[in-house]
């Protein structure tokens, strides 16, 4: 039996579902799997065996066509790599909420992983429904999740055979990816400045505990939720409040007004057979005809 880690962030939870169904997948191949959750592990890292593991992923949702800043942050907290490398097959994969250029190029997360001596050799992106903006319908989220699935299992099937699968990623794509994600992380701490809560609060602390950057405190004075500009928009806390009571001022836009718990969501679309998984086919025009592409209905 080989031995693989995955390190991953998730924000509202689709990352952490394609993180269980490549696991699951890698465990079919011999490659035993173990998960860590990057926001829970600055005091563990020290204590990683990293010599235990030939397989190393690691796994984020696309924030701005770029992993989000806790991603890189992380990445720059591992140890040097050096020869100890040589012996380990790394690979990335994403979830997105759209194919749009692949997601962003992936040639700055292998640039900082390289920077520690880790050679990525696979990468694969997941389009899973937009945690903003716009709600999915039912069917395609379902359709989503199985392609997911099924796309996890040639993906370790991949990584199993070490074969080597690299994004292409254009200059301009690498560019446009570079320049959108510093404004999304300069931007994130207004946006994070700009949360507050409504008169529906009743100061239970979930989001102040499930808060990955620590962004969100309560006064002991006034008893007043405050967030402060370690915001990275990962909009855990708007959605995980079960008084649906943080919102943002200015960029209400980005929320999605029904919320969104893609566990529960999916959960309840597998066990029930009367909604389809259909939505995409060879026929799909407009908007969603690059989710059909992403699919492999429509040829590329
Ligand atoms: C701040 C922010 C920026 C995002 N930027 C992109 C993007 O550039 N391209 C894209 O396809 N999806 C984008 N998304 C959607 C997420 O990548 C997608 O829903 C992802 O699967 C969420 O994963 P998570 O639930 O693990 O956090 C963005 C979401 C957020 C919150």
């Amino acid at each position: 039996m080989k031995r693989g880690a995955i390190f991953y962030f998730s924000g509202t939870g689709n990352t952490e579902m394609v993180v269980q169904l490549v696991k699951a997948a890698l465990n079919t191949h011999d490659i035993q799997t173990k998960v860590y959750k990057i926001d829970d592990m600055s005091a563990t890292l020290s204590s990683i065996q990293w010599d235990t593991y030939q397989y190393i992923g690691f796994a984020y949702p696309v924030h701005a066509l770029n992993a989000p800043k806790l991603v890189l942050d992380f990445i720059d907290q591992l140890p040097e790599f050096g020869t100890n490398s040589n012996s380990k097959f790394v690979f990335t994969f994403r979830t997105a909420g759209d194919p749009f250029a692949q997601g962003g190029s992936t040639k700055l997360i292998r640039k900082r992983l390289s920077t520690k001596g880790l050679k990525v050799t696979q990468e694969r992106l997941f389009i899973m429904p937009a945690n903003v903006m716009m709600h999915f319908p039912p069917s395609l989220v379902k359709q989503l999740y199985l392609i997911a699935q099924q796309k996890a299992g040639d993906f370790a099937l991949e990584i199993s055979t070490q074969r080597t699968n690299l994004q292409k990623n254009s200059l301009s794509v690498t560019w446009f990816s570079a320049i959108f994600s510093t404004m999304e992380s300069w931007g994130a701490k207004w946006v994070g400045k700009s949360y507050g809560v409504n008169k529906d609060c009743d100061l239970c602390g979930l989001c102040v505990r499930q808060c990955p950057t620590q962004n969100i405190s309560i006064s002991s004075e006034d008893k007043k939720v405050k967030f402060a500009k370690n915001c990275i928009i990962c909009m855990r806390c708007i959605y995980v409040c079960p008084k649906r009571a943080i919102h943002s001022r200015g960029f209400r836009f980005f929320e999605l007004k029904r919320g969104y718990d893609i566990r529960s969501t999916i959960r309840q679309l597998l066990g029930d057979p009367s909604i389809p998984a259909d939505f995409l086919s060879s026929a799909t025009k407009g908007f969603f005809k690059r989710y059909a592409k992403y699919a492999g209905l429509i040829p590329t």
